[in-house]
C-alpha cells in the first residue's frame, strides 16, 4: 500500500470509532439504561450524603465529595431524559410516559440541579445553618418527581 492509502485507511479506521462519540441519539435500550445509571449516580449520593448527615456513618471527610458528586449528577439529570423512549425498547424502566408530556418534569430536573447546587455550596463552606433546609428541599424535589413521574412497582 502506498503511504497516502495507508494515512486514509487508518483516518477511515479513526472516524469509524469516533463516530459513536458524536452519537445524537442512542438505541432506546442505550439511553435507558444510561439515564438510569444518573439517575442511580444521584441516588447512591443522596443515600451516602444523609447516612453521614444523620450520623449513620462516620465518614465526615466524604460529605463534600457526596454533596459534590449530587449536585454534578443531577446537573447531567435533563440531558439524559431528553430522548423520548415512551413506548420503545425492551429495557426495564419506572418513568411514565407523561415524563415527555409537558414542562413539569424538566422544571423539576432544572429545580433538583438547582438545590442540590445550593446544597454543595453550602457544605463546601460549612454553612451549617443552610444545609438543613437545603437537604430538605432536595429529598422534597425526589418526592415529588417519583410520586408524579415513576412507576416504582413497574419493575
Ligand atoms: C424531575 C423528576 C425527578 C427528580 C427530581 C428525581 N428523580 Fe429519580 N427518577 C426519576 C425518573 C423518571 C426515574 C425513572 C428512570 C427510569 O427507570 O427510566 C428515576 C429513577 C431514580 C432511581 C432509580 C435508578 C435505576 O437504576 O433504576 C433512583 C435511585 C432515583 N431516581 C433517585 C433519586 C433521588 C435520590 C432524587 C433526589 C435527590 C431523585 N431521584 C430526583 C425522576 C426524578
Amino acid at each position: 500500500m502506498k503511504k497516502s492509502g495507508m494515512r486514509l485507511a487508518v483516518l477511515a479506521l479513526v472516524a469509524a470509532f469516533a463516530m459513536p462519540v458524536m452519537a445524537q441519539s442512542a438505541e432506546a435500550d442505550d439511553a435507558i439504561k444510561y439515564r438510569k445509571w444518573i439517575m442511580g449516580t444521584v441516588g447512591n449520593h443522596t443515600q451516602a450524603f444523609f447516612a453521614i448527615l444523620q450520623g449513620k456513618v462516620p465518614h465526615q471527610d466524604a460529605l463534600v465529595y457526596h454533596a459534590r458528586g449530587l449536585a454534578d449528577a443531577a446537573s447531567h439529570a435533563k440531558a439524559a431524559f431528553e430522548q423520548n423512549t415512551a413506548g420503545e425498547g425492551t429495557e426495564k424502566t419506572t418513568a411514565k410516559d407523561k415524563v415527555w408530556e409537558g414542562p413539569d418534569f424538566n422544571a423539576g430536573l432544572d429545580s433538583l440541579a438547582a438545590d442540590t447546587a445550593a446544597l454543595a455550596d453550602a457544605v463546601e463552606a460549612g454553612d451549617m445553618a443552610a444545609i438543613g433546609p437545603l437537604a430538605g428541599a432536595v429529598g422534597k424535589d425526589c418526592k415529588t418527581c417519583h410520586d408524579t413521574f415513576r412507576d416504582e412497582h413497574a419493575n
